[in-house]
């Protein structure tokens, strides 16, 4: 369990606090008497974490609202992101330059200590603009002075959430698509061990003053593994079906064209599934950090 230990009575600022990893991670900290500040934009999604928290309304588009988050914060974890362009901004407004601006922020605040989540394989090249705009920011985190952990992960998985809810949702067709053949391949590693991971590199005292952890976990699978896991588990095995890649950009191109920021999936999001997310170094790194990641099978009940 996460002790108070580094942190002292430090407040710890969290952004993502509502999303997948973030909702996972803050019940660990607050369970820890860490005193913690969300930086939300709708404070009703952080459930009954809300009593627990400072909440400062912010939002990625709108940098004046870190200064304020960040008054008094000796940690940040920075966690949100989006792989979906907002009104507010693009994902590489919201994820790269905000990231940047959140690290200088911090600087000028005094903040001591920056934990950015980031994903295997981001590089400035990518093809996807998410892991692009996620190589902007580690730039921005590595070259910051102060002293920094980042935590690069494969595919996150929870039961309901991300991928699996919509895997569980396509899984109610005669058929699922898989885009392009689903040869991309990841390390899927379960939200709640990334959550612990995280709580450990808080509570050590980092070795070095730019720190990198690659998080992955124990199995590698193709995107088509992955599907048959998923659907298995629901006892609703379909054929899997490629679709040409270009067909599918086209079809998700057009219907968020035609729904206008409504659409149930983007193709940056489908791109995702193009691209692999992992590392030679598997599951070493959150060993290393004590935690014994569990396979998709047995998280989702189906082992
Ligand atoms: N999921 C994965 O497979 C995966 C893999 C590798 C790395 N990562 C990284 O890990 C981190 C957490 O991922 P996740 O899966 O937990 O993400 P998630 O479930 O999509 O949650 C995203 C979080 O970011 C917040 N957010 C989005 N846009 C924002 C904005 N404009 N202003 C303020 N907050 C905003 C969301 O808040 P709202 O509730 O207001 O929407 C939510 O709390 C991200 O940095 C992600 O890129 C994820």
């Amino acid at each position: 369990m996460l002790a108070r230990g580094t942190l002292a009575d430090a407040m710890l600022l969290l952004t993502g606090a509502t999303g997948m990893l973030g909702s996972t991670l803050l019940p660990r900290l607050t369970a820890a008497g860490i005193p913690v500040r969300c930086l939300v934009r709708d404070p009703r999604r952080l459930g009954p974490e809300r009593v627990r928290v400072q909440i400062a309304l912010g939002d990625l588009a709108d940098p004046p609202s870190f200064r304020h988050a960040l008054r008094g914060v000796q940690t940040v974890v920075h966690l949100a992101a989006t792989v979906r362009d907002q009104p507010g901004g693009s994902i590489e407004e919201l994820g790269g330059i905000a990231t940047w601006r959140m690290v200088e922020a911090a600087e000028r605040a005094g903040a001591e200590r920056f934990v950015f989540s980031s994903a295997l394989g981001a590089t400035a090249h990518d093809r996807t603009r998410l892991l692009r705009s996620k190589a902007l920011a580690e730039d921005a985190v590595a070259g910051s002075r102060l002293t920094t952990t980042i935590i690069a992960c494969s595919l996150l998985h929870a039961p309901g959430a991300g991928l699996v809810r919509m895997l569980e949702r396509l899984s109610l067709l005669p058929v699922v698509p898989l885009v392009g053949h689903g040869r991309a391949l990841v390390q899927p590693l379960w939200a709640q061990d990334a959550a612990d991971c995280i709580a450990e590199c808080l509570r050590r005292e980092p070795r070095v003053r730019h720190e990198r952890f690659e998080l992955a976990g124990p199995e590698t699978l193709s995107y088509a593994a992955l599907t048959r896991i998923v659907t298995g588990a629901l006892g609703r095995r379909r054929p899997l079906v490629p679709v040409p890649e270009g067909l599918v950009r086209g079809a998700l191109r057009t219907s968020e064209l035609l729904l206008d920021g409504r659409a149930p999936v983007t193709w940056d999001e489908a791109e995702m599934a193009t691209v692999s997310l992992t590392t030679p170094r598997g599951a070493a790194d959150a060993r290393m950090l004590g935690v014994e990641p569990r396979r998709l099978v047995s998280v989702l009940g189906a082992g």
